[in-house]
């Protein structure tokens, strides 16, 4: 676990984005003016407004085609920034001090100030303090919290890279910071801190391993049902979707008779190897670098003369939880 403080963690990250300065300034510029700026996070790119802006954060939902009842993580630079927009309890309080800047968003009670438009209707905001310097540095210089969902047209594969961004949104918004590909490639974990124990809305970068461990209490993880998708409002939508048919391996010889009858080209992810030579492979090295690849895979095979992708289901442990999770939402079965 991380030995500094969150203020030295910040400081650290803002100095960082320095070289990038003039091109940071510009866009924060436009943030304040109500553009939208896709901007690279730890996780995957964010399409960023002023999360304070009714108007800039309506044409995120726009920009995107997103339902309007889906509400959108507010980005923050400062605990102080935090404060300004939500109540934050010990826990909340605890695990930003453990867990930012990174993968965790929380949800906490929202003060008025956050329009109902960007907690999607709810009492509730999530935050998160992404571990990235251009992102940390955008915010900070911008100055207000930035409300930023996934940069990619609602429904297709979370964007990894700025050529991701640029597919999906180019000419729908104002600016793209290019920080190169993200480092942990699936989206950050959604905690619920307002009950009497934490629950997470969605696996993602931190686990429940690690949580549980840093709070020293059990961590909730909701079943599939109706009322816990009210509860995740983003959980009721299809998600991650590439443009033709994503198949999770089921390991038994009838799936694979099924694919050979079916005489369709195929592509194959995972970290093993196909059962059968593929028309197309990408094999990864393990279980983080399938979560860091797997989105730009699926956008890569979708021009590839494949028919069907057919992914490897990974273990679940660690970010295999959260892989697992964008698998079986992407899957069109
Ligand atoms: O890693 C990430 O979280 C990325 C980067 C850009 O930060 N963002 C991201 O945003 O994945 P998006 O909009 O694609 O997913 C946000 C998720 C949705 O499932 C949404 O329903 C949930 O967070 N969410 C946001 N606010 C919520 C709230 N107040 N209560 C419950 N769920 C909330
Ligand atoms: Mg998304």
């Amino acid at each position: 676990m991380m030995t500094s403080t969150l203020e030295e963690r910040i400081k650290k990250l803002l100095a960082a984005a320095q070289p990038k300065c003039t091109e940071i300034q510009n866009a924060a510029q436009m943030i304040r003016a109500g553009k939208l700026v896709a901007f690279p996070t730890e996780t995957v790119y964010g399409l960023g407004a002023n999360a304070l802006d009714e108007k800039a954060v309506g044409s995120v939902y726009e920009a995107k085609g997103r339902p309007s009842d889906n509400p959108i993580i507010v980005h923050v630079s400062s605990i102080k920034m935090a404060e300004a927009i939500a109540e934050l309890n010990w826990m909340a309080r605890f695990l930003m001090e453990k867990f930012w800047p990174g993968p965790l968003s929380l949800i906490v009670i929202s003060r008025q100030n956050i329009p109902l438009k960007t907690r999607g209707g709810l009492s509730t905001v999530a935050l998160r303090m992404p571990d990235n310097a251009i992102a940390l540095s955008l915010i900070e210089t911008a100055g207000v919290p930035i409300a930023a969902p996934s940069a990619n047209i609602s429904g297709r594969p979370s964007p990894t890279d700025a050529d991701s961004v640029t597919a999906d949104l180019g000419g729908k918004i104002d600016a793209v910071l290019d920080g190169g590909a993200t480092q942990v490639g699936l989206e950050s974990t959604v905690l619920d801190t307002t009950g009497e124990l934490p629950v997470i809305l969605r696996p993602g970068g931190v686990s429940k391993e690690k949580i549980e461990k840093e709070l020293g209490m059990e961590v909730l993880v909701p079943l599939g049902d109706e009322k816990s998708k009210k509860r995740s409002p983003g959980t009721r939508y299809r998600h991650y979707a590439p443009a033709i048919p994503l198949l999770p391996d089921k390991r038994t010889e009838a799936f694979w008779s099924e694919i050979e009858i079916s005489r369709k080209a195929w592509a194959w992810i995972g970290i093993k190897q196909p059962p059968v030579e593929p028309l197309k492979k990408i094999i990864f090295a393990d279980t983080e670098e399938y979560a860091k690849e797997f989105f730009r895979a699926l956008r890569a095979l979708e021009n590839s003369g494949a028919e069907i992708i057919i992914a490897e289901v990974p273990e679940e442990k660690g970010i295999g939880i959260a892989l697992r999770d964008r698998l079986s939402r992407a899957s069109s079965v």
